[in-house]
């Protein structure tokens, strides 16, 4: 089949068989099929879909179209985790430790914060001479010393990804299942880990808001994992308020340290918990998700997750001396509360009006490439079921410039819906998905 044919079978609802996909992907990142052609085709797969074998024969492609990451000389289960983003989402930060100090090796490629959701680089980006730019070499250093490392992912890994997720962007195909899943498991795949936890979020902070989208998303990325011969599975968790109590890069490190020390937000430290269980039995290392929870309860009540992240601060050239005094992470000089207009209780949280408060800040990025101002947030007080009096702080904004600080107050006071009586509640973990 030549590329005209390969569209037309899509675009008339065919499926496609492997060696179509392979060339067409082929062809395409080596710049001998056109963008229109691309484009055509991805619109084609955007109306009629893909089955899980053509999505996983095109996440395979997309591997194959660039280098993997070679795991040995790794000591230990290698493990992933991938969160779709939202608002507050810690959650690398504190899971990392967690399962390094049960005996895990984590190894993640992580991405830059971009609109309302932020970024794990960014996040480690704030701890005084953290270095997120690591070699192969560097990356199996680290994760032997500190059990676990994170990096950015080199341009080699998945060029294809790239080259295509451009060219979805401006063709409004980006919100595709097959497309996504693929764009994601591709990364994930070429990052080499055998077990693969993946936090899917859902709400309004979320790439895919409605729970139906979260959970097609989750099945079609557990079933590429399966078929490609990985262990994988989904965990659906909540994103229609802010996770843990902060937002913002510095901010966010703190929260991750205090959940690290057992004093941290009971949503945050109930998710890691969850990602982690799962990781533990899905890597071979407990026989139980019990079990594995207890471990993972000991390595915080012992200190020995927070001695993780110090070891691991260390071994990628951060300052350890961070972890204990967080006064030495930047600190933003303007402080302004955003005080209840009314008393009641928190009917709702939006989790979106947070992400686009810490983007007014500074904190996020509006295009790819902007810089971000590590030390500013919002910091919340109150969150959904909370009772709240007149006048009381809702949240506390922290800001750099005075102006930004009000616009950013004003939108953090309209993500609030105070109301009488008892507030709907929204479980955190809405499901786990371990079948494809
Ligand atoms: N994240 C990705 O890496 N790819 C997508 O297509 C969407 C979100």
């Amino acid at each position: 089949m030549n590329p005209y044919e390969i569209i037309k079978a899509k675009r008339d609802g065919q499926e496609l068989d492997g060696d179509a996909i392979r060339r067409f992907v082929q062809g395409f990142t080596r710049g001998e099929i056109p963008d229109y052609q691309a484009a055509a085709w991805l619109m084609a797969v955007y109306f009629r879909g893909m089955t899980d074998r053509e999505t996983t024969d095109l996440t395979l492609a997309m591997v194959d179209s660039g280098a993997t990451l070679d795991l040995t000389g790794i000591g230990g289960p290698v493990v992933d985790k991938h969160s779709t983003g939202g608002v507050g989402d810690k959650t690398t930060l504190v899971l990392g430790p967690l399962v390094a100090a049960c005996g895990l090796k984590l190894l993640k490629l992580s991405g830059r914060g971009l609109g309302h959701t932020g970024g794990t680089l960014d996040k480690l980006e704030a701890i005084p001479g953290f270095r997120t730019a690591l070699d192969r070499e560097a990356l199996v250093a680290v994760v032997n010393r500190a059990g676990m490392a994170v990096a950015g992912q080199t341009a080699d890994l998945v060029p294809a990804d790239g080259k295509l997720y451009a060219l979805r962007d401006v063709t409004a195909t980006v919100d595709s299942v097959p497309l996504i899943a693929s764009s994601i498991m591709s990364k994930k795949l070429a990052a080499g880990a055998p077990s693969i936890v993946l936090d899917v979020k859902t709400g309004s902070g979320a790439f895919v808001p409605d729970l139906e989208g979260a959970r097609n998303l989750a099945r079609a990325m557990v079933a590429i994992g399966r078929r490609a011969g990985r262990r994988v599975e989904a965990v659906i968790s909540d994103m229609d308020q802010p996770l843990g109590l902060a937002a913002g890069n510095a901010l966010e490190v703190a929260e991750a340290i205090a959940c690290l020390a057992g004093q941290g937000p009971e949503d945050l430290q109930e998710l890691c918990l969850t990602l982690g269980s799962r990781l533990m039995v899905l890597a071979g290392a407990a026989p139980t998700h019990t079990e594995a929870r207890g471990r993972l309860e000991e390595a915080v009540r012992s200190g020995r997750a927070l001695q993780a992240f110090r070891t691991f601060v260390e071994a990628q050239g951060g300052d350890p001396r961070a972890v204990d005094d967080p006064a030495r992470l930047p600190r933003a000089p303007i402080r302004l509360a955003v005080p209840a207009p009314a008393g009641g209780t928190v009917h709702r949280l939006d989790a979106l009006a947070v992400g686009q408060a810490c983007v007014v800040l500074g904190a996020g990025r509006r295009k790819k490439g902007d810089p971000v101002d590590l030390a500013v947030g919002v910091v919340l007080h109150k969150k959904v079921g909370d009772p709240v009096r007149p006048g009381e702080p809702l949240a506390t904004v922290h800001a750099s410039h005075h102006e930004r600080a009000e616009q950013a107050a004003a939108r953090v006071a309209g993500a609030y819906r105070l109301a009488a009586g008892r507030a709907p509640r929204r479980p955190l973990i809405h499901d786990i998905v371990s079948d494809g």
